[in-house]
């Protein structure tokens, strides 16, 4: 089977190389040339796990092709998947589908026999009705179907995501769509995987709802944190007593400063924007929104507290990117509170082990070689980002390095009594401060 897939981001090549793998040749285009010279030459352009093994293995195997020229994909395609961003509209939050209509006319002008035109894309509902109509206009002739085909998968762990997925979600009309995304799944269906067939707005929505309510399950416990402080409980016992719960369950019930990313805060805003203008407001949705934007802020209010003002005083930072495991920097808290940080007055030394190239381009911070270089004389540290690597510090070195041992961890990645014990004053979130 031949699939195009049109925008080589995050989603675009995860996606292109983990069909590939399945079996399938895979065209990945973008109109970035530089970004397509560098998968050429065996570089991959975005930190992902085992995204280079998965990409070189299919590459030489000539399964998997790169490529600026989207009628070269397109032609033959049996598949044609469009990968390209959806940001934020600048103004008032609805997605901006401008990528998606721009591809959507490229792809027309190049259909040759029939395809199935998949939006992989997050895209509000209606969308790919209107990318049918752009098609239809531009080529009465063509013959095609449209499907919708979410991406649930996580940056970090994208790879598993992709081959294990907990379900594929497919919006389509026609059986011969149908059959056509039957056939791109095959190995999934044999792993049996959930395939749910939906409507076409019913797959587009499913994305928006999953998200929002992942983003919901994040701010409802990072509220839960704030009530543990004040009335002297903790959040992890919380948590835990909560999530064994089988109707609620474990996951994304960690408390931390706020959602960030390239998904949560966009999806949460276009949903509402969608909500409001099909006269069904999301009051929740909403509200989630409201609480974690003030959440960054206020976990900077924190930070300035802890450290009893940050004039004059230095602040190590440990994590910049939205979550560990990527170098992903959109919408990520850091950068909230670090301009916040400046703004009172701290000099801050950072460290990321993969977002420094993109956060050199976004904040004007010392970024350091490491994160005990960025501990240097500093007046006391936080934990950002709860990368693997700032689990297991070596707290007798730290301590060392700091001006006071003080630690502030936005992730909880630390027990307090331990820290207690190891001489720190250490402010967490949802659970009591250490003090030595
Ligand atoms: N990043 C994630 O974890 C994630 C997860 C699920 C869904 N999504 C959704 O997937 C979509 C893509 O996200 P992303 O993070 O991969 O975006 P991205 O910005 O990393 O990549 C988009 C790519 O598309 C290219 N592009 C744009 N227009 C093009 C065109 N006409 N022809 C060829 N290339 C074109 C851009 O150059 C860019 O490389 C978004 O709608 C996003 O919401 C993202």
């Amino acid at each position: 089977m031949r699939i195009a897939m049109i925008g080589t981001g995050y989603v675009g090549l995860v996606s292109g190389a983990c069909l590939s793998e399945f079996g399938h040749t895979v065209v990945c285009v973008d109109k970035e040339s530089e970004k397509v010279a560098a998968l050429r030459a065996g570089r991959i352009p975005i930190f992902e796990p085992r995204l280079d093994e998965v990409v070189s293995a299919n590459a030489r195997a000539g399964r998997l092709i790169f490529e600026t020229d989207i009628a070269a994909a397109v032609q033959n395609a049996d598949a044609v998947f469009i990968a390209v961003g959806t940001p934020s509209r600048r103004g008032d939050g609805h997605a901006d589908l401008t990528y998606v209509y721009n591809a959507a006319e490229e792809i027309a002008a190049a259909l040759s026999g029939y395809a199935v035109i998949v939006t992989k894309s997050t895209v509000p509902v209606g969308t790919s009705r209107e990318v049918e109509r752009i098609i239809r206009r531009a080529r009465p002739d063509a013959e095609f179907d449209m499907a919708s085909n979410p991406e649930f998968l996580r940056e970090g762990s994208a790879i598993d995501d992709f081959r294990r997925p907990d379900r594929v979600v497919v919006g389509c009309d026609t059986e011969r769509a149908r059959e056509v995304m039957r056939e791109v799944y095959r190995p999934l269906y044999l792993n049996e995987t959930p395939i749910l067939f939906t409507s076409r707005e019913t797959s587009e929505l499913i994305k928006y709802a999953a998200n929002a309510f992942l983003a919901t399950k994040i701010t409802f416990i990072n509220e839960m944190a704030d009530l543990c402080e004040k009335v002297g409980a903790d959040v992890q016992d919380v948590a835990r007593g909560i999530g064994l719960d089988g109707r609620i369950g474990s996951k994304f019930l960690h408390p931390g400063p706020g959602f960030g990313g390239s998904c949560f805060p966009k999806d949460t805003v276009a949903l509402l924007k969608t909500a409001q203008d099909a006269g069904a407001p999301s009051r929740i949705v909403e509200a989630v929104i409201g609480v974690n934007d003030a959440r960054k802020l206020s976990m900077a209010d924190r930070i300035v507290k802890a450290f009893g003002g940050v004039e004059k005083k230095t602040v190590a930072i440990l994590g910049l990117t939205f979550k560990p495991n990527t170098d992903d920097m959109r919408d990520a808290p850091s950068l909230v509170i670090v301009p916040h940080l400046q703004s009172k007055g701290a000099t801050i030394r950072a460290f990321d082990p993969q977002g420094a190239k993109e956060a050199h381009k976004l904040l004007n911070i010392e970024l350091c070689r490491d994160a005990y270089d960025a501990l240097e004389g500093a007046d006391g540290v936080v934990i950002l980002t709860e990368w693997n690597e700032f689990r297991a510090l070596d707290l007798g070195r730290v301590k060392g390095l700091l001006k006071q041992p003080l630690m502030v961890d936005l992730r909880n990645i630390y027990r307090p009594s331990q820290m207690a014990d190891s001489g720190f004053t250490y402010v967490s979130l949802g659970r009591a401060t250490a003090t030595p």
